[in-house]
């Protein structure tokens, strides 16, 4: 049987977590808003029009902050539609998407449902086609307390406290020719520079991030993150990546090694934010922001023909990927990656969470469910958090079409406060288990409490609404043999140690 062996030692911490590495995505975009988090004719809305059932499942990942309103959506948006008497918003046409925006639900009805999910807004700004005059605008309609045209202004619509949104996005994508009022690096850097300053002179107490490239095969990746960095060092606190990775030529084993690639980003843009840091001789570092990240790629044909049938649409089924079980698999690697860079990723969000490329899914009218990704994400949400351990890994290795050198048993590891050590561990090995030699060297006394495996026969395997627990972790006797323990097949496991003798 194969071997591999992880070293963990309490003193070898790579850093505290930030509980925001787990955070979500809701755009306006598709059925993300309109009968997914929202729907008032739905049976199970609450008196907001919120749906509870999907109140519910949000609640079980325990999503510490939730990006909005977009996505590509924020950069043709004006955060005034979303506000005031409902039956007096302005529909508008949304070129991002190629919809219509009704504004039915905005700002105020997004941070009452943050409240009742258990989190917190993380609030994007359009800087696309709008600058820092309308930046300073809602943050002082949100954050002000009272007082001034803005802030007497959300007073008037019915919060006399301020929101208190703490954390802001400059803006979308912004290299991305397909962003509407899109940028070079240092016209976008400029102005992310004069909106985080101004924006911060309104609020000192908020944190900014500044979009970084939309992805680390965009030309331009690298230098714009030097040249957008270059002009707004001093006056924003991180810088975003997105990575979206897919399986369209059905070669699993390269797919399941994308994860080096998403390091490798990790690891390039944190240098490039330390090269600006240098050239600036600055004390401050600047950290990352991880806000959009998943698998998609299982919806694109099926997008451009809902386009043709019903051009600028509302709550259109745009971007609905049905997610299988080597996408949880995958999704599981990236965040063990994530938790590996905690040092420097503090962000990260899950684009999206309901509906729109999201591990929750539902019918208009009918359930809600969980996809095969909801899994992963909810373990790592649940048990990732207090430190990242530095996990030493022996393990053998393989090539893939467009890697050398892939793990086959890849982990992270995370201690909380009360001494509690969890592994997220993911065997790639397709057809054989792995025996995992623990060496946990300086804890003394540690019981193994739980084990469970996310494992299908069938890499292809979903859920639907009829069949909702088709994919699902099970909890496994924990047995450790010789300090060995099993890792199926094709599987992500989560291994839990208390301190002390059982
Ligand atoms: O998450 C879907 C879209 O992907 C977002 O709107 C955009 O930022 C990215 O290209």
């Amino acid at each position: 049987m194969k071997q591999a062996k992880m070293i963990l030692d309490r003193d070898y911490v790579i850093s505290p977590i930030d509980k925001r590495l787990y955070g979500s995505f809701i755009e306006h975009l598709g059925r993300a808003v309109y009968t997914g988090i929202f729907e008032p004719r739905h049976p199970l809305a609450d008196d907001q029009g919120f749906r509870k059932d999907v109140l519910e499942l949000v609640r079980k990942l325990r999503i510490p902050v939730v990006r909005y309103p977009g996505g590509n959506f924020v950069s043709g948006f004006r955060w005034e539609d979303s506000v005031g008497p409902k039956h007096q918003r302005p529909r508008r046409l949304d070129l991002a998407w190629k919809t219509t925006e009704p504004n039915w639900f905005g700002l105020h009805e997004f941070v009452e449902w943050c409240k009742r999910a258990d989190t917190e807004v993380m609030y994007a700004i359009n800087l696309g086609t709008r600058g820092v005059l309308e930046a300073q605008d809602v943050v002082e309609y949100c954050n002000h307390r009272s007082g001034t045209y803005w802030s007497d202004k959300r007073i008037s619509n019915g919060a006399a406290d301020p929101f208190g949104i703490k954390l802001w996005c400059l803006g979308n994508e912004m290299d991305g020719p397909w962003q509407t009022g899109a940028k070079t690096a240092i016209e976008y850097g400029r102005l992310a520079n004069e909106a985080s300053k101004v924006m911060k002179w309104v609020d000192d107490s908020i944190e900014t991030v500044v979009c970084g490239s939309s992805g680390s095969t965009m030309p331009t990746f690298g230098e714009w993150e030097y040249q957008v960095l270059t002009e707004c060092y001093n006056s924003v606190d991180y810088v975003s990546l997105h990575r979206y990775y897919g399986n369209p030529h059905n070669d699993t084993p390269d797919f399941l090694a994308s994860t080096l690639d998403l390091d490798d980003f990790i690891k390039t843009v944190a240098a490039i934010c330390d090269a600006v840091k240098g050239k600036k001789h600055a004390k401050k570092r600047i950290h990352l922001s991880l806000d959009e990240w998943n698998v998609w790629y299982h919806s694109n044909q099926q997008d451009q023909q809902l386009y043709k049938n019903e051009p600028w649409g509302t709550a259109l089924h745009l971007l609905e990927d049905v997610y299988n079980f080597e996408d949880a698999l995958l999704v599981g690697l990236m965040l063990i990656t994530m938790i590996r860079n905690a040092d420097r990723v503090k962000i990260g969000c899950l684009a999206q969470l309901v509906n729109v490329i999201a591990p929750i899914m539902t019918r208009e009218k009918g359930g809600a469910w969980a996809q095969t990704i909801f899994y992963p994400m909810m373990d790592a949400s649940m048990y990732g958090r207090g430190v990242s351990l530095l996990p030493l890994i022996t393990t053998d290795k393989h090539d893939t079409k467009h890697f050398s050198d892939v793990p086959t048993v890849d982990a992270a590891a995370t201690m909380d406060d009360a001494g509690n050590v969890t592994i997220f561990a993911v065997n790639r090995d397709l057809a054989e288990p792995v025996r995992l030699q623990l060496d946990m060297r300086s804890f003394g006394d540690m019981t193994p409490v739980m084990h469970t495996v996310l494992h299908h026969d069938d890499m292809k395997a979903i859920n639907t609404e009829a069949n909702p627990d088709e994919v699902k972790p099970v909890e496994v006797p924990v047995v450790i043999e010789d300090g060995a323990i099993l890792l199926p097949a094709a599987s992500w496991n989560v291994i839990r140690f208390v301190p002390g003798k059982a």
